[in-house]
């Protein structure tokens, strides 16, 4: 398959009229519908069986989840061009005149106008920056390395990347739009890409932008709104919200391509602990298989299996070994040999079981787009999670089939060409991963994580952003791709820090992490045959710095836990950009913002991104103000300011009128109690804000919540010269009761808290803590319980 060349409507044929219920396109009638789903969410649909006779869309997205009514308005114009228009019936988006459904043979597209107020994000995983304006682009799970040259994977923008989720989200004024392709195959886009050799006749085309696919049904879902926040919660109940994880997952995990059993995991457990740095998840590369054979375990770096486990658990730390889909082609090999017996294996044109090369040689593919293959699978998923292993992690899942050519690999017992479950594929293992774990613990929350990805895959896995480099680009580019992966639907990801290939020298190691300390997932992996990176091996000084920032992602879990609970709840993403909280119209162009995050309503980061850096220019959005924690100044927001900032540090900025529940005292270990807390009241001199938070406790780890079993209190707090006033309500109280400290800035010296059972006045005591850089006046009451 090309990545470069995507199909050009010149080559396409044009619906020229509509009816209500179809396109005319030449002297055929395409069946074309649009319905309304409810709350601004829409979808189209052409289905035409004589020319797209296989639906292959198997994975279903919720489109019952909308009941509200509508306010935009969605349908086909004159020209039959599609036309989005809002409430007072101005046009906010519509067809290329004449030139908007267009078919190819198979191929279809759709081509709207273009302007140049248009913005664009989204398109998944992608390392080709924050805002896509004249991006040509494909949708093509990926193995990354072994499908583009190295040079460019280590310097350039390699696309697509292993995730391929075919949404684009257009910011025109004040509207945003989304636009998700329903389809399970190559998808490709253009938002105004310059066409080599496109000459004086491409250049006068009306400019356009275009999406579409190389068969399939044409289908696509349109969701308007007035902010990137409301658009993106509502593509998240589409596509399925992530379910809340359980808290170790929030912390740090430590992987290396080279760990091969509990050994090498127990040095990391003493390192972890003399360091006094705290670490929940410690990772199993593929050297802990026998002879790479998945769901085995190599007697040569097993012991007593449970027992081992069992211990690691016991110390705090949760073992996730790698699982890779391809099953090793092995006489006696008893998982190879049941899913041949099950009949469970993808298949070539020939009827044969479909083969490739991975780790362990010639292996076979468990086509999970059969159910009875997601249940074999989950068999073996179970078994492993009641060995005791916490997690797995999923990997080669794009499907990697090494040199074999993956068209050849067949989906529905040989029926289904490849492009029909292709992008699917890593889903349909997650599922099936996630099934056999809930099968053995059926109160505990799952964790997975996975390398590839689609539109839906949320539900059930996590996704880390693959084979990334050891460079300071690469750390740039993360920034701005979990950005649009959470805009896009997968908002639990991460990259491999501080690089997964090369070798991350100690500046850049320290950078990386204090960049990525509240990235929604952490977690430091290295390939085979690199430089260690473990945090210690950089050296005491780079260590103490690198140990404070994971603490201090500890410290704030908490906080961060309430960010997941807003996501189960209602598709709210996590770490974000700017816009997403904020409008130009505050007083700043915030759209090609890809250097700072926020990370979730309370905090915003501003990483130093560059060898050397020092300095750097920090943009303040919205009308309040933000605490610099380097100083603790509050600083007016709607400018840009500079920083200084060094190597021990991070620029990092609290937004004034928000509460932010951390952890007590530096966290030294992974032990954690949600039901023990400091409240940050980020409340300065002269605030006239009224700050709430609804903050919600739990086990971490059980569904207890789902069945009461948390509490859950409200906080209303503001400020009066130096006293600071804080109300507390019990909500609900199936969990533990509250311990709680109040930590106050800027001069507050005492807090008046009123719940309940009545008010009492607790003085702040100085207690200047380290955010990042130097200490942080602050003012900490005694506890109270609520
Ligand atoms: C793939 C994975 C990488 C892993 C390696 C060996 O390249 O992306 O994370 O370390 O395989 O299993």
């Amino acid at each position: 398959m090309y990545f470069q060349k995507i199909r050009h409507p010149s080559n396409f044929r044009f619906a020229e009229a509509h009816t209500s219920t179809a396109l005319r396109l030449a002297d055929s009638e395409l069946p074309a519908r649009v319905r309304d789903l409810g709350e601004d969410v829409f979808h189209v649909e052409i289905a035409d069986a004589a020319r797209w006779p296989l639906d292959a869309r198997l994975l279903r997205l919720n489109e019952d989840e909308f009941d509200g009514p509508s306010g935009y308005r969605l349908g086909w114009g004159a020209g039959a061009s599609l036309q989005l228009a809002d409430a007072g019936g101005t046009i906010l988006l519509e067809g290329l005149g004449g030139a908007c459904f267009g078919v190819c043979g198979r191929a279809w597209l759709l081509q709207l106008a273009r302007d140049d107020a248009m913005r664009f994000y989204g398109q998944g995983e992608k390392l080709t920056g924050l805002e896509k304006t004249g991006k040509r682009t494909k949708f093509w799970n990926l193995d990354v390395w072994a499908d583009h040259p190295m040079p460019v994977v280590i310097d350039g923008q390699p696309d697509p990347q292993y995730a391929a989720i075919p949404y684009l989200l257009i910011r025109r004024g004040a509207h945003w739009v989304g636009i998700l392709v329903d389809h399970p195959g190559s998808v490709f886009m253009d938002t105004g890409s310059n066409w080599f050799f496109s000459g004086r006749d491409d250049l006068q085309a009306p400019p356009s932008l275009w999406f579409g696919a190389d068969e399939g049904v044409p289908a696509f879902y349109v969701i308007a709104g007035h902010s990137a926040a409301a658009v993106t919660q509502r593509l998240q109940r589409l596509v399925g919200k992530t379910p809340l994880p359980p808290l170790w997952a929030l912390g740090h995990h430590q992987c290396r391509w080279g760990y091969r059993g509990p050994r090498d995991l127990q040095r990391l457990d003493r390192a972890f602990a003399a360091h006094e740095f705290p670490n929940d998840g410690l990772w199993l590369d593929i050297d802990y298989m026998e002879d790479y054979k998945v769901f085995t375990t190599s007697p040569a770096h097993f012991g007593d299996r449970a027992a081992e486990l069992q211990a690691l658990n016991d110390r705090g730390h949760r073992v996730v070994p790698i699982l890779d889909p391809g099953v090793k082609v092995q006489q006696g090999y008893e998982v190879a040999a049941s899913g041949q017996a099950a009949g469970i294996y993808c298949l070539n044109p020939e009827g044969a079981p479909y083969v490739g090369f991975v780790w362990p040689g010639r292996t076979w593919f468990p086509d999970f787009s059969l159910p009875e293959a997601r249940v074999w699978w989950a068999g073996y998923a179970r078994q492993f999670r009641e060995w005791g292993f916490g997690g797995a992690w999923i990997d080669m899942n794009d499907p990697s089939t090494g040199a074999a050519e993956v068209d050849d690999m067949r989906f529905q017992r040989g029926a289904w060409p490849h492009w029909t479950y292709h992008n699917l594929y890593a889903t349909g293992m997650a599922q099936a991963t996630h099934e056999g774990f809930l099968a053995a613990r059926p109160d505990e929350r799952p964790f997975l994580l996975s390398r590839s990805a689609a539109t839906g895959s949320s539900r059930w896995t996590a996704v880390w952003t693959g084979d990334n480099w050891s460079n300071w680009q690469h750390l740039r580019a993360t920034i701005p791709c979990t950005l649009n992966l959470a805009l896009s639907g997968i908002p639990f990801n991460g990259p491999d820090v501080p690089g997964f290939g090369g070798h991350a020298s100690r500046e850049l190691a320290i950078a990386w992490y204090k960049a990525g300390m509240l990235f929604p997932f952490l977690r430091n992996h290295a390939v085979a045959g690199s430089a260690q990176q473990e945090p210690w091996v950089f050296g005491d000084e780079a260590l103490a710095i690198i140990r404070h920032h994971v603490r201090l992602r500890y410290k704030l879990l908490p906080y961060l836990y309430q960010l997941w609970i807003a996501q189960e709840r209602d598709g709210t993403a996590v770490m974000r950009p700017l816009f997403h909280d904020f409008d130009n119209e505050d007083g700043q162009e915030l759209d090609h913002i890809d250097d700072q995050f926020l990370v979730g309503p309370a905090l915003m980061q501003a990483p130093l991104l560059h060898p050397g850096q020092q300095r750097r220019t920090v943009t303040l959005p919205g009308r309040g103000r933000w605490m610099d924690v380097s100083d603790g100044r509050f600083i007016r927001a709607g400018r840009s300011i500079q920083v200084t900032s060094n190597v021990a540090s991070t620029p990092v900025f609290l937004r004034e009128g928000q509460l932010i529940p951390m952890q007590p005292g530096a966290r030294i270990s992974q032990t954690n109690d949600l039901a023990d807390i400091e409240l940050h009241l980020i409340l300065g001199a002269g605030c006239s804000d009224e700050a709430a938070l609804d903050y919600a406790a739990d086990d971490g780890l059980s569904y207890g919540y789902r069945r009461d079993e948390r509490s859950l209190w409200r906080f209303t707090a503001w400020r009066e010269g130096d006293v600071l006033h804080l109300e507390a309500a019990v909500l609900e109280a199936g969990w533990k009761p509250l311990r709680l400290c109040v930590v106050g800035y800027d001069g507050a010296r005492s807090v008046v808290v009123t719940t309940a059972t009545g008010t009492q006045t607790l003085t702040l005591v100085s207690e200047p803590w380290v955010f990042s850089g130097a200490p942080l006046a602050a003012g900490r009451s005694q506890a109270v319980s609520i």
